[in-house]
């Protein structure tokens, strides 16, 4: 374990916000989470690879960081291959390697920043896939009963970009197990990637992996030069009333039928606003993806937050939407504490 006081966080969140928390507690192994104080770990915010938060202004609490980094094939049961990857293996790590050994079912996942712990907590998605498809079930350490417990997956109350931990602060994941194939089996239901994908003959999980990468890289701005942390907002999912009064207005609105609804996407409504692009003081709407926010060079995080209320209310007053955010804001100061109730109203 390592105990760093003081600690600047630019490095650990992809906005690259320089916020500092007085207390960095490094894991290295599982044991240490049993062995730290309970008063210490009761109050820490818990980061993976920082790819999906932000912080605003300096925190008060300790930040926890798990390093554990072991991959394993657990248990191969007919075709179902079991692998076990700990929290702080970095995803896409996780991707090129169950691949590498002819263990398939990820590649529509690749090239997502993060953890798998952050992974999880987030039920990431992307190109027709979503992780809960393949989570058989989760370690967490529960920091009420001081123990660890395998969450089976429908524990773990998966939705789109959410789960029972990224709600509750009560569970630190430590460990997950996929149950991934030995046969490929590619998924084509994106538009994007059948289009690109069908008509290819000798199709494989490599081919489908270097697709899904450079979709990504043209489609969303580079992190290192664009500091970010991807969608900022998740896509609304509206009822019928609503989607037929944006199509009398909007004929080509994009829009897909999903549990509860229709989906758009918040990209669109934020372009049709005309926000694409625009800059408030350190912080700016991308020019390349309307629902990606840029970090100029927005130190303390605020920019970043009154930008996106901002976003919020415009689409809220042009179209009647809610944005709720994706990226899980952390903060202790009062003042964005209140601007983040008014982001987080549905
Ligand atoms: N669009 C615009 N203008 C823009 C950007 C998008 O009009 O500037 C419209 C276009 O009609 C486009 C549609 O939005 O066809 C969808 O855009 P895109 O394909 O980029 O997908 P998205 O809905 O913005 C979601 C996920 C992404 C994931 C992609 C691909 C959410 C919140 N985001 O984005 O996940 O990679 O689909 O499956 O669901 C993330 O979670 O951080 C993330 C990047």
């Amino acid at each position: 374990m390592k105990l760093l006081k003081d600690c600047d966080l630019t490095e650990f969140n992809t906005f690259k916000v320089a916020v500092e928390t007085p207390l960095f507690i490094v894991i290295e192994n599982l044991k240490e989470i049993e062995e730290l104080d309970p008063h210490l770990l009761e109050e820490s915010v818990v980061l993976g690879g920082g790819s999906n938060v932000l912080f605003v202004s300096s925190l008060k609490r300790p930040v926890l960081h798990i390093t554990t980094k072991e991959i394993e094939i657990k248990e191969v049961r007919g075709s179902k291959i079991l692998v076990e990857a700990s929290a702080g293996v970095k995803w896409d790590d996780l991707v090129k390697t169950t691949l590498k050994h002819h263990v398939f079912g990820l590649e529509n996942l690749s090239g997502i920043p993060g953890t798998v712990g952050g992974a999880v907590v987030q039920n990431i998605g992307a190109y027709g896939v979503e992780i809960k498809d393949y989570v058989e079930s989760v370690m967490v350490f529960d920091k009420k009963d001081r123990s660890f417990k395998e969450f089976k997956k429908a524990k773990c109350q998966f939705s789109y970009r959410d789960s029972i931990f990224k709600r509750s602060s009560r569970f630190i994941i430590v460990k997950v197990v996929l149950a991934l194939r030995n046969r490929f089996v590619p998924i084509l239901t994106h538009s994007e990637v059948k289009k690109l994908l069908a008509t290819r003959d000798r199709l494989n999980a490599k081919l489908v992996r270097e697709t899904i990468l450079s979709l990504r890289k043209r489609k969303l701005p580079d992190v290192k030069r664009f500091p970010n942390a991807g969608s900022f907002f998740k896509n609304p999912v509206v009822n019928k009333e609503i989607l037929e009064r944006l199509l009398k207005e909007f004929k080509e609105v994009p829009y897909y039928e999903t549990e509860g609804g229709f989906k758009i996407p918040a990209g669109w409504l934020i372009e049709k606003a005309g926000l694409k692009g625009k800059r408030y003081k350190n912080a700016m709407i991308s020019s390349q993806h309307a629902l990606v926010i840029v970090n100029l060079n927005d130190k303390t995080g605020e920019d970043i937050l009154e930008l996106a209320l901002y976003i919020k209310n415009r689409i809220k007053d042009l179209f009647g939407i809610s944005l709720v955010p994706e990226v899980k804001i952390i903060t202790d100061s009062s003042s964005a504490k209140d601007i983040l109730t008014s982001l987080l109203a549905t």
